[in-house]
């Protein structure tokens, strides 16, 4: 139970790691969240115009997600490294280091599906990119991926995985809910297309 609690542990402080704002800093590109949408996410990383910045805000986003469940399961085993995929999935949501106000939490979902079971990972992966082919949304494209986890989970045969990819899809929903009143109203702004509004 210890080492249970530990790696939970762990995977908060993985997963509070606020990456797009250390490497918008690191980058000298200002404050993350006085630019575009004020997101701390690779997405809003973009609307700086650096897309090395935005890759590495991606990659790392994700990969803490990752790592915080691969650890989990090879310390501990598979229910730790849900356990963990939850905890730092908050973690990016809730960082102590920025007063509790994060960010939306697609890339470390996706990063921690891609650990978790990686079929589900790549196809929730592949769900962004034909959403973004079409829409050039990104935040449609996250909430298309996230909706279809669950679906994604039970297809391929890792329906152990549906409640907590359900509690995620609905935080990620909640945490978008400016984003969706800007896609209904069509004002969302596209993928490249420069500043958004809060
Ligand atoms: O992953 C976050 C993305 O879905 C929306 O980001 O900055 O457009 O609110 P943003």
């Amino acid at each position: 139970l210890l080492a249970l609690i530990l790696t939970g542990a762990l995977g908060y402080l993985l997963g509070s790691i606020p990456f797009g704002i250390v490497i918008t800093r690191a980058f000298g590109l200002g404050d993350l969240r006085q630019i575009g949408s004020g997101n701390i996410g690779a997405t809003n990383v973009l609307r700086t115009g650096n897309k090395p910045a935005a890759l590495a805000t991606l990659l790392l986003d994700s990969g803490k997600g990752a790592i915080a469940v691969l650890i989990a399961r090879f310390t501990v085993g598979e229910d730790a490294a849900q356990l963990a995929a939850l905890t730092s999935f908050l973690g990016h949501l809730f960082p102590v280091w920025l007063g509790f106000k994060g960010g939306k939490g697609v890339a470390t979902f996706l990063g921690t599906l891609l650990a978790l079971a990686w079929p589900v990972g790549i196809a929730c992966c592949l769900t962004w990119l034909a959403t973004a082919a079409v829409s050039r949304i990104s935040s449609l494209s996250a909430l298309v991926a996230a909706a279809s986890a669950v679906l994604w989970m039970v297809v391929l045969g890792q329906g152990q995985m549906a409640l907590l990819g359900g509690l995620l899809t609905l935080a990620i929903f909640y945490r978008h809910s400016a984003n969706i009143q800007r896609i209904v109203a069509g004002t969302e702004p596209k993928i490249g297309a420069g500043k958004a509004k809060s």
